[in-house]
């Protein structure tokens, strides 16, 4: 289906437009379109928003995405205090995924705490109206995460201390800086951008050996994960202990799904833009792991 726009797209860069129409036009970019196209971005070449010591870049923003979803990053050092203070999105339903080092998260809501942590691979929802805060553990953290509809990243552009570009494309950067969470005056009157502060909410810290808090007893790496049986309640799935189906495709390769969410709650599932970021990471990295070599990952993280 999107094959169209891309011959339209090469036809017209090939046709004597000259130089700059033709970078202009480049399928890699280094700054996310403001209308959807088509598009890759190799890693940490976006220009970041520093919040704290944390470093948010946005892949996908409202406008590249129709207003569908924002693709948030997040590559942060380790801290020893919240990310963000303990909030609610009213319209919001947010994802976390763990793609490198360690973090905790946590969400409550229907009188459920439940915590736990995030090595690679793990994956967290958390819907509209539930209290939700994290915490990074290792020296290099990183979290993407979807949140639809589209548009989350205004709340970033409005919390930004600064602008962060790295010649080196440095996820994040060294130094001191203020704590990541924000103060409470602030996260107090993030309201137009759809952030509720919950400041009474103290996330149970006294996580055991598997990565559980709050909701003792629960499965996380011992024992099959279940998606939550609806689109309202909070769920988490650790990496390959969720459900799993066996998928055939046109090229003879077989391989396992493991859905982290489920289609009717997320309309662009979640495997869509992790595939995307795949797509544009296998530019820099050469790494085509998904599922059946460089070329044909390429064109799938944008066609999907
Ligand atoms: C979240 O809570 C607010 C305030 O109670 C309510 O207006 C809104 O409909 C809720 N959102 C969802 C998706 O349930
Ligand atoms: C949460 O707990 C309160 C107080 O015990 C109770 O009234 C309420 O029904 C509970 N809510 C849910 C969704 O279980
Ligand atoms: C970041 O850059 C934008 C666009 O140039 C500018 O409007 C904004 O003030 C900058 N933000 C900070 C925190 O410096
Ligand atoms: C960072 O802060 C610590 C503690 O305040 C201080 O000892 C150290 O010199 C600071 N480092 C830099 C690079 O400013
Ligand atoms: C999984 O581990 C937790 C402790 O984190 C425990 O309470 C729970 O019973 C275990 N579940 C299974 C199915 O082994
Ligand atoms: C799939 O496998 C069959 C049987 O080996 C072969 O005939 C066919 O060409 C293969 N299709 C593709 C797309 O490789």
């Amino acid at each position: 289906m999107l094959l169209l726009p891309l011959i339209a797209l090469f036809g017209e860069a090939t046709a004597s437009q000259g130089v700059a129409k033709d970078v202009e036009r480049s399928l890699v970019v280094k700054k996310v379109p403001d209308h959807v196209r088509p598009y890759a971005i190799r890693a940490y070449t976006l220009d970041g928003y520093q919040v704290g010591s944390q470093v948010y870049r946005f892949p996908v923003t409202g406008p590249s995405s129709g207003n569908a979803f924002t693709l948030i990053s997040t590559a942060a050092p380790a801290s020893s205090e919240l990310g963000v203070l303990p909030q609610i999105h009213q319209a919001h339903y947010e994802n976390f995924y763990n793609l490198r080092g360690r973090f905790a998260l946590w969400a409550s809501k229907d009188n459920t705490t439940a915590g736990r942590i995030f090595t690679p691979g793990d994956y967290g929802a958390v819907p509209q109206n539930t209290t939700h805060s994290f915490q990074t553990l290792d020296p290099f953290t990183e979290m993407v995460g979807v949140i639809q509809p589209g548009g989350f990243e205004e709340l970033f552009y409005f919390l930004a201390t600064a602008n962060y570009t790295s010649s080196t494309y440095a996820p994040f950067p060294q130094g001191n800086f203020t704590s990541p969470g924000g103060d409470a005056d602030t996260i107090s009157k993030l309201q137009k951008l759809d952030v509720w502060a919950q400041l009474q909410f103290s996330p149970p810290i006294d996580f055991d050996a598997n990565g559980i808090s709050g909701d003792k007893g629960a499965v996380w790496k011992n024992g099959t994960n279940e998606l939550a049986k609806d689109s309202t309640t909070p769920f988490f799935v650790a990496k390959g202990y969720g459900p799993k189906y066996l998928s055939h495709s046109t090229t003879n390769v077989s391989y396992i799904v493991e859905p982290r969410g489920h289609n009717h709650i997320i309309p662009i599932s979640f495997q869509y833009a992790s595939r995307q970021l795949d797509a544009a990471r296998s530019y820099s990295t050469g790494d085509c792991g998904w599922p059946s070599g460089c070329k044909s990952t390429r064109l799938r993280g944008i066609e999907s």
